[in-house]
C-alpha cells in the first residue's frame, strides 16, 4: 500500500488554495499539535461570535471534555444573524430544489426572518432553553428553519432521519423526553410520499411527554390533526413576529443530540456542545472544502444523519457558504438527476458517498456526460472506505481530471471531520483518508495499547480530545465511558481498523466491533437481532455483514425458529420485511437464512465472526445453512474461543 503513487493536487488549483504548499500545512499542523489550547483559543477567539468572551479553553477530566468555557454564544447567531451585517446579507444560504423540480432561495436575510418567526411560536407555546423537540421533516429547507429555531432558544433538537419507522421514532422521543415534535404531513422521495405525520401519530400513542406537534404542509396529504396537540405550521408563523433575540448559552450547552447505532440493541444518544462543535465543522469548511466566498457548495447527505447537521446546515451555514439542498433520490427521474442540479445550478464543490458513486458507476457514463459539470473545483467522498476503481471513475468522469478529491474520515461522535487532505496541499492516494487535520492527535495501536509499526494494522483511537468530540452519550455517562473511553484509558477508541503508510498516510479498513456499515449508514448488529426476536416466529437471531460491491457491506440475519413454524422462504421474506418496518426500509436485511442451529461459544456467546466468514468467503445455497458449514468453520478459526478475543486479534474488515 505504501508504493501507491501519490497524485499531487493540481498546480491551478494550489495556487489559489486557502493552504497552498505542504510546508504551509505542515507548519499548521505542527504548531496546532505543540500547543492545541493555544491553536484553538487563537481560532475560536477569531472565528466565532461571542456574547462573552471564554477564560478556560479546555478542562479536561478524562473522558470528559469542556471547551472554551466561561463563554457564551449562541449557534444560530453564529450561523445566521452575523452575516447580516455585510454583503452575505442578500447571499443564498439555502438553495433548495424538490424532488418535482420546485425551487425555492433563501438568502440569509430570508433564512433569519423565518427562524425569527418560528423562535417566537416555539416561546409563545412556552418551550425554553434546555427543552427537547424532535425533528421528523424531509429534506425541505424548514428542516434547516426548525434547527436553527430551536438554537436560537438554547432548546436541544434531535433530528429523527424521516427514512425511520415510527417505533425508531418512539424510541427516540422516550429516550429524550422530548416535549415537542416538529414534523410535515409526508415527504417525496421517488415520486411517491412518506407519510411522515402518520408515523408521528403512531408513535404519540406511547409518548404522553409530547406536549405539541407542529405540522409543516409540504405536499397537501391529508393528515388526522388532533385538537390542541397538532398545529399547522403555516397558521402559527402568520401572526409571528418577524425578531427574536437569541439566547445566550454557556459554551457546552448541548446544542443537539443525534442517535446512531452502537453495539448493543439500543441506539445512543451522541450529545454535541455549541462552542467547540461549531467551531471545529466551520474550520473545517476551510481547511478541506476549501470555500470561497462565492461558492455554490452542495452535500448530498440527508439532514437525519450527522453529514446533514453538520455538513449542509452548521459547517457550511457558520461559514457564510451557500448551501444547496436536494429533496429526493438521486435516480429520479432520470439517473442524470444530481449531474442535472450540478449543471443547473454551477455547483462548485460536491460532496456524496463512495456507495453513491458505485452506483454512478453502474448506471453508465453516458448520463454525466450529457450534461455540463465544469464548475466542479472539488469533489469530496465521506461514510465508508472509497475503492480505488469508485476514486479513479470519480476523479476522471465527475472531476475531469481535474478536480482534487478528500476522502474524509470522521463519525457521529467526532462531529466533524478528523482525517483528509487538505486539497491544495496533500497529496492523495485513492483509498487513503491521508492525514489527521490541524490538531488531530491520532495514532494506531495493538490490542495493549501500544503503536503498531507503519504498515501494520491495528485500532485508530485519538490521543487528545479535540473541539467537536461528543460531549457523553444522553444521560447516561457509563456507556460513554464503556464504549469509547475503556480500552485505552484516557485516549478514544474510534472502533475501525486502520493502517499507517511509510508516508504517515491513513488507510481506514472498517470497523472492528458489531457494527457494520451498509451504503454509508451505520447499523447495529444488535439492534437488528433484538428486532428479529421480537417476531413471534424466532427463537434466536444472529446478523452480520457481508461485502457488498454496491453498498460497501450488506446486512445477513441467521435465524432459528420456533417450533412448530415451517421454515419456508415465504417466512425469511416475512422477517426481511418486518426488520424494514421495525426500524426503516433502509434496514431491510439483503437476506435472512433459516437455520437449525447458531455457531456458539464455550460461554455461550453466538460466534458471529463464524458467521461473517461464512457469508464471505463461503457460497452456501438454498434458505437453510446446514451444520456441516459451520464445521469447516471451526476448523479454519479457533473453536471455542470467545468472541470478543477472536474479534480483537483480528479485525475483520479488511
Ligand atoms: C464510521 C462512522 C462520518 C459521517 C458518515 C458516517 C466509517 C466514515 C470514512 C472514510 C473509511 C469511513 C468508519 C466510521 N467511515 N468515513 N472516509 N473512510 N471509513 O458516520 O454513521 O457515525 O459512521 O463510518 O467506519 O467509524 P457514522
Amino acid at each position: 500500500m505504501s508504493t501507491t503513487a501519490a497524485i499531487h493536487p493540481p498546480a491551478d488549483f494550489a495556487a489559489g488554495a486557502r493552504i497552498s504548499s505542504r510546508a504551509a500545512y505542515d507548519e499548521l499542523r505542527r504548531l496546532a499539535l505543540a500547543d492545541p489550547e493555544a491553536f484553538w483559543s487563537a481560532r475560536a477567539r477569531a472565528g466565532l461570535h461571542w456574547f462573552t468572551p471564554f477564560e478556560t479553553v479546555l478542562n479536561w477530566q478524562p473522558p470528559f471534555a469542556e471547551w472554551f468555557t466561561g463563554g457564551t454564544l449562541n449557534a444560530c447567531t453564529n450561523c445566521v444573524d452575523r452575516h447580516l451585517t455585510g454583503s452575505r446579507r442578500n447571499k443564498a444560504a439555502i438553495i433548495w430544489e424538490g424532488e418535482n423540480f420546485e425551487q425555492r432561495i433563501l438568502t440569509y436575510q430570508e433564512l433569519h426572518r423565518r427562524v425569527c418567526k418560528l423562535a417566537n411560536v416555539l416561546l409563545g407555546l412556552g418551550y425554553k432553553k434546555g427543552d427537547r423537540a424532535i425533528i421528523y421533516l424531509p429534506m425541505i429547507p424548514e428542516a434547516a428553519v426548525a434547527m436553527l429555531a430551536c438554537a436560537r432558544l438554547g432548546i436541544i433538537h434531535s433530528v429523527v432521519f424521516a427514512g425511520f419507522s415510527s417505533e425508531a421514532l418512539r424510541t427516540r422521543m422516550d429516550d429524550l423526553e422530548a416535549q415537542l415534535v416538529i414534523t410535515a404531513d409526508a415527504g417525496r422521495r421517488r415520486g411517491k410520499e412518506v407519510p411522515l405525520k402518520k408515523n408521528v401519530d403512531a408513535a404519540l400513542e406511547h409518548c404522553p411527554g409530547i406536549r405539541h406537534s407542529i405540522v409543516y404542509r409540504h405536499t397537501g396529504a391529508a393528515v388526522e390533526m388532533r385538537e390542541g396537540r397538532d398545529l399547522d405550521w403555516t397558521e402559527l408563523m402568520r401572526g409571528s413576529a418577524e425578531s427574536c433575540p437569541a439566547e445566550p448559552v454557556p459554551s457546552e450547552h448541548p446544542l443537539y443530540v443525534l442517535y446512531t447505532s452502537g453495539t448493543t440493541g439500543k441506539p445512543k444518544g451522541v450529545v454535541h456542545s455549541t462552542a467547540g462543535y461549531l467551531l471545529q465543522t466551520q474550520s473545517t469548511m476551510e481547511w478541506v472544502f476549501d470555500l470561497r466566498e462565492e461558492d455554490v457548495y452542495w452535500c448530498t447527505a440527508d439532514i437525519g444523519w450527522v453529514t446533514g447537521h453538520s455538513y449542509i446546515i452548521y459547517g457550511p451555514l457558520a461559514a457564510g457558504a451557500t448551501t444547496l439542498m436536494y429533496e429526493g433520490a438521486p435516480d429520479w427521474p432520470e439517473p442524470d438527476r444530481f449531474w442535472r442540479l450540478i449543471e443547473k445550478y454551477r455547483v462548485n464543490l460536491f460532496y456524496t458517498s463512495p456507495t453513491a458513486i458505485r452506483s454512478f458507476i453502474r448506471q453508465g457514463n453516458a448520463y454525466p456526460e450529457r450534461h455540463d459539470l465544469s464548475s466542479l473545483r472539488l469533489l469530496g467522498s465521506v461514510g465508508e472506505p472509497i475503492n480505488p476503481a469508485a476514486w479513479n471513475w470519480y476523479h476522471a468522469i465527475i472531476g475531469g481530471s481535474r478536480c482534487p478529491i478528500v476522502d474524509t474520515w470522521w463519525q457521529t461522535e467526532t462531529g466533524a471531520i478528523l482525517l483528509s487532505p487538505v486539497p491544495g496541499a496533500v497529496a492523495t492516494k485513492p483509498g487513503s483518508a491521508t492525514l489527521p487535520l490541524p490538531g488531530i492527535d491520532a495514532d494506531v495501536v495493538n490490542l495493549k495499547g501500544e503503536p503498531v509499526p507503519d504498515g501494520e494494522q491495528g485500532y485508530l483511537i485519538l490521543r487528545t480530545p479535540w473541539p467537536s468530540m461528543l460531549r457523553g452519550l444522553y444521560r447516561d455517562p457509563e456507556r460513554y465511558q464503556e464504549s469509547y473511553w475503556s480500552r485505552y484509558p484516557g485516549r478514544y477508541f474510534t472502533g475501525d481498523a486502520a493502517r499507517r503508510d511509510a508516508d504517515g498516510y491513513y488507510w481506514v479498513l472498517g470497523r472492528v466491533d458489531d457494527v457494520i456499515n451498509v451504503s454509508g449508514h451505520r447499523m447495529s448488529t444488535m439492534e437488528v437481532e433484538s428486532v428479529m426476536v421480537r417476531h413471534p416466529a424466532v427463537a434466536e437471531a444472529a446478523a452480520v455483514g457481508r461485502p457488498d460491491e454496491l453498498k460497501g457491506q450488506a446486512l445477513v440475519v441467521f435465524a432459528t425458529i420456533k417450533g412448530g413454524t415451517a421454515p419456508t422462504s415465504a417466512l425469511a421474506h416475512e422477517l426481511r420485511a418486518w426488520v424494514a418496518t421495525e426500524i426503516g426500509s433502509f434496514a431491510r436485511p439483503e437476506e435472512v437464512r433459516l437455520v437449525e442451529g447458531l455457531p456458539k461459544t464455550r460461554s455461550g456467546k453466538i460466534m458471529r465472526r463464524l458467521l461473517r466468514e461464512l457469508v464471505t468467503t463461503r457460497e452456501v445455497k438454498g434458505d437453510t445453512t446446514t451444520i456441516e458449514d459451520y464445521s469447516v468453520l471451526l476448523k479454519l478459526s479457533g473453536e471455542g474461543k470467545d468472541e470478543e478475543e477472536l474479534l480483537l486479534g483480528k479485525p475483520a474488515a479488511s
